[in-house]
């Protein structure tokens, strides 16, 4: 049986024993900062230089290995256009962690992160974990949003940080790994370090659930 944790984490799936757990992460941010990108350079491995917008949502799957538990996770790759707002924010609910992601060639999109911020903390659950990530670091020469102010921003909403690329690989695996671990962490935490596997009722959100505010506009 799943526990009161697993309701709060993730569900911890007695039927599939090819994992552990089930994290569900979304990637939010605005358009081009390089979501399905990064999204594609985790889980396939691949990167294209072409730009095609995400329509509305699209998830990819993928099972790691962490603090001896297998973990699957659900990996939501959201549209960045203001217009699919309302569709992507109905699945922020059931996230247990978020990459909110900037184009650090792209002030606007450094500038928005304080309502992209916002949106997590209207539609997520409380207890859901953030990180921060500076995208297409590859690009030095055109860079904008110094690290330090990345960094800053990150400190300032509570949030951890990296720099990353997903064209030339650049802490992809490290920014999914690490936030896994905040997830764990926090899960642990939560139970205050008594059996996470201990019997309680499996009675998590699911991700078709709509969330009970009313959509608000992002100002990006
Ligand atoms: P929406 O789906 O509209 O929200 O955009 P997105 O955030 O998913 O952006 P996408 O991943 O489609 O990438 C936008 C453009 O940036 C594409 O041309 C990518 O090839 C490019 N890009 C993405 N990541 C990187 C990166 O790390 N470095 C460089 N140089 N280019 C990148
Ligand atoms: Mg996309």
């Amino acid at each position: 049986m799943a526990s009161a944790t697993d309701a709060r984490y993730g569900q911890k799936e007695s039927t599939d024993q090819n994992f552990d757990y089930m994290f569900k992460i979304l990637i939010i941010g605005n358009s081009s900062v390089g979501k399905t990108s990064f999204l594609f350079r985790y889980a396939d491995d691949s990167f294209t230089p072409a730009f095609v917008s995400t329509v509305g949502i699209d998830f990819k799957v993928k099972t790691i290995y962490r603090n001896d538990k297998r973990i699957k996770l659900q990996i939501w790759d959201t549209a960045g256009q203001e217009r699919y707002r309302t569709i992507t924010t109905a699945y922020y609910r059931g996230a247990m962690g978020f990459i909110l992601m900037y184009d650090i060639t792209n002030e606007e999109s450094f500038n928005c992160v304080q309502d992209w911020s916002t949106q997590i903390k209207t539609y997520s659950w409380d207890n859901a974990q953030v990180l921060l990530a500076g995208n297409k670091c590859d690009m030095e020469d055109e860079r904008i949003v110094a690290g330090d102010r990345g960094r800053q921003l990150a400190d300032q909403l509570g949030f951890e940080f990296f720099e990353t690329s997903a064209k030339d690989n650049i802490n992809v695996k490290q920014t999914f790994e690490r936030l896994v671990d905040i997830i764990c962490e926090k899960m642990s935490e939560t139970t205050d370090g008594s059996d996470p596997n201990a019997a309680g009722p499996k009675v998590g959100p699911s991700l078709t659930e709509q969330p009970q505010r009313s959509h608000q506009d992002c100002a990006c």
